[in-house]
């Protein structure tokens, strides 16, 4: 292993070089401004139209709109390294860094912000775990865990808040049991990783990032702790396969590295997840022509979530950062230059699918999208990711045809420059129409 094994989880940015000469200078757009949270896709569009690359002022960021840049920077990594997707987009209060400077919170970069080559040793034993069969053997656990959450919404009576029936609890349930996650443990877990996305990707005050750092700081011991009682009690999960990996390679895969994946392996797994449930259901339900096919017939689902992912994804930005001196867009650009690439603007252009800004459940091409990445780093769960959202929403259509969404409720969406989905989601449905 490189030097690499000594970078931390989550670093400060230490620079930020000016905007490159000759381009475009954004002074206002900001992810975290409220008319782009609230609906980012027709500034993004219009912010693509003006220009392919721009710098914003605010964030300190040059801004990759179109779709064949994001691509290439996304499939040069050796240039466009993703050293610093986990970081946080603006400065720690100090208050925070001295609880992330214990002694004993050393997480370090293992999967999407860990570089070659050590990032390929490590993701081909992650890449087992990702293993078709063992998302098969996940499958009946999403089935049951489902119908027990819609089970539960009916007994209560309409109208229910959705992300906190069900679109919060089962994508953490189901990486937790994943992991290997005692069942025992989930809302401490729950509790633990909410706030990582404030943290990372949003502006959380000087009060809420310590707060954040002492959850963080309190998860990593639990994940140490967790994995040293796996590795004395292995069991059917991905955890102990990782402790095997490790043991049968230790040079490839320290035990600190499978710690590392462990810690940031629920996040990942999580978040983005509750939001594409929600914004499926913000697709599906209010098109109730749409929503009707689906119910009749739900080999249709996969395609659909598909669309979704392009037209309204869980994740709508990501990071990467200049290794080198080298040119993005026309411009010339130094080593240490912060990139942010707008997957918003990306997934809705008009050459690549007809009629961008259109909902269709039927296009060929709607897998087309962005929004796991593209590379190396190449999201390792999107197939987890489409399974368990597709049986989430075979399960409503199933079992309540009759949903929709509590007219009169604008949805909220949490300060962030990446993930995007409903704070809550209020349903109702028939009483009379449940099975
Ligand atoms: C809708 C849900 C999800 C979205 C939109 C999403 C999106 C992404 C994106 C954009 C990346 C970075 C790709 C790149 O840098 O090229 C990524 C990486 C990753 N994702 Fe996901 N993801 C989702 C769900 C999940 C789930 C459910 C898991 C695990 C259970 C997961 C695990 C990972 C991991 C481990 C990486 C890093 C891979 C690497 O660096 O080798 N993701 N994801």
């Amino acid at each position: 292993m490189t030097d690499q094994t000594k970078r931390g989880y989550h670093q400060q940015r230490s620079s930020t070089p000016p905007p490159p000469t000759g381009c475009p200078v954004h002074t206002s757009w900001n992810p975290l401004n409220a008319d782009y949270l609230e609906d980012p896709y027709e500034i993004a569009s219009a912010l693509r139209d003006e220009h392919g690359v721009f710098y914003a002022e605010q964030l300190g960021y040059l801004v990759v709109t179109e779709m064949a840049e994001i691509e290439r920077i996304f499939s040069d990594h050796e240039t466009f390294a993703s050293t610093n997707v986990q970081d946080p987009v603006f400065p720690l209060a100090p208050e925070a860094q001295a609880v992330l400077a214990a002694d004993d919170f050393d997480p370090v970069a293992v999967m999407s912000n860990r570089p070659e080559p050590d990032h390929g040793k490590i993701r081909v034993h992650t890449r087992q775990g990702f293993s078709n069969k063992r998302i098969k053997t996940l499958e009946p656990y999403i089935r049951r865990r489902s119908r027990e959450l819609i089970d539960a919404m009916v007994a209560a009576g309409p109208p229910t808040e959705f992300v906190d029936a069900l679109a919060f609890p089962l994508p953490g349930e189901t990486v937790f049991r994943f992991i290997g996650f005692p069942e025992g443990d989930d809302e401490t877990l729950k509790h633990w990783c909410g706030d990582r996305k404030a943290f990372s990707w949003g502006k959380p005050s000087a009060a809420q990032q310590t707060e954040i750092a002492e959850q963080m700081l309190a998860y990593w011991r639990y994940c140490r702790t967790f994995t040293a009682s796996k590795k004395e009690n292995r069991g059917d999960d991905f955890a102990s396969e990782l402790i095997d990996a490790h043991e049968a390679n230790p040079k490839d895969l320290s035990y600190q590295e499978v710690e590392s994946v462990v810690y940031g392996l629920s996040f990942a797994g999580h978040e983005a997840v509750t939001s594409l449930i929600c914004n499926s259901l913000q697709c599906l339900l209010p098109r109730r022509d749409v929503w009707a096919e689906i119910c009749a017939d739900p080999s249709l689902i996969p395609n659909a979530v598909e669309e979704v992912l392009r037209f309204n994804s869980s994740q709508i930005s990501w990071r990467r950062v200049t290794t080198t001196d080298t040119t993005v867009g026309q411009y010339d650009v130094p080593a240490g230059t912060s990139i942010f690439m707008n997957f918003a603007s990306a997934n809705r252009q008009g050459d690549i699918w007809d009629e961008p800004n259109t909902f269709d459940i039927h296009r060929s091409n709607a897998n087309r999208h962005i929004s796991f990445g593209k590379g190396v780093h190449y999201c390792l769960g999107a197939k987890f990711a489409k399974i368990e959202t597709q049986l989430v929403i075979e399960a409503l259509a199933e079992k309540l045809p009759s949903l929709r969404i509590v007219e009169g409720i604008e949805p909220d969406y949490f300060p962030n420059i990446t993930f995007r989905g409903p704070t809550e989601l209020h349903v109702t449905w028939d009483t009379d129409q449940n099975y």
